[in-house]
């Protein structure tokens, strides 16, 4: 099983759950400016929203990458909003990328909105979630 992790933080919030993924599966979470090298069943892609929108670079990301990604497992931060999940499912169609149905999302530390946030409650959360996500994808 090909496994990834790239992630896009402007606060390090992001990164933190990237970086738990890397832990939990043993394999390194690189930034969004690092394309993938080989074709990767499930790619791990950890993002967040400003002003309402994920970062062009994610976008980016994915149409660049999107013929090496089996299949795009979403985990994201953000201080309001539930989830970056609609945004990178549309971005994911209009790519022709899979996403799976599986994601994880938290808040993430804005101004003095959920500080500390991801805590160590999330980033166990997150690596039991990806070791449970690999495990199913076999
Ligand atoms: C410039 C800026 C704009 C933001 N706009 C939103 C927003 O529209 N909705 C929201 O839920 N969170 C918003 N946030 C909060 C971030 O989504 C949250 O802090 C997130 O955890 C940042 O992740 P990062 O540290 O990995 O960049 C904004 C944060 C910044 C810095």
């Amino acid at each position: 099983m090909k496994a990834a992790i790239r992630y896009y933080t402007r606060s390090g919030n992001t990164k933190k759950l990237a970086d738990a993924i890397a832990q939990a599966l043993g394999i390194e979470a690189k930034d969004v400016t690092a394309p993938l090298d080989a074709r990767t069943e499930v790619l791990f892609l950890c993002n967040s929203v400003y002003w309402a929108g994920v970062d062009g670079s994610v976008k980016q990301f994915i149409r660049d990458n999107h013929d090496r990604i089996g299949t795009l497992v979403n985990v994201s931060t953000a201080a309001l909003i539930e989830s970056s999940y609609p945004q990178i499912r549309k971005l994911c169609e209009q790519a022709g990328v899979t996403v799976s149905d599986a994601e994880f999302h938290c808040k993430g530390s804005f101004q003095m909105l959920h500080r500390g946030r991801p805590d160590s409650e999330d980033l166990a959360a997150v690596g039991a979630f990806a070791g449970k996500v690999l495990g199913e994808a076999g």
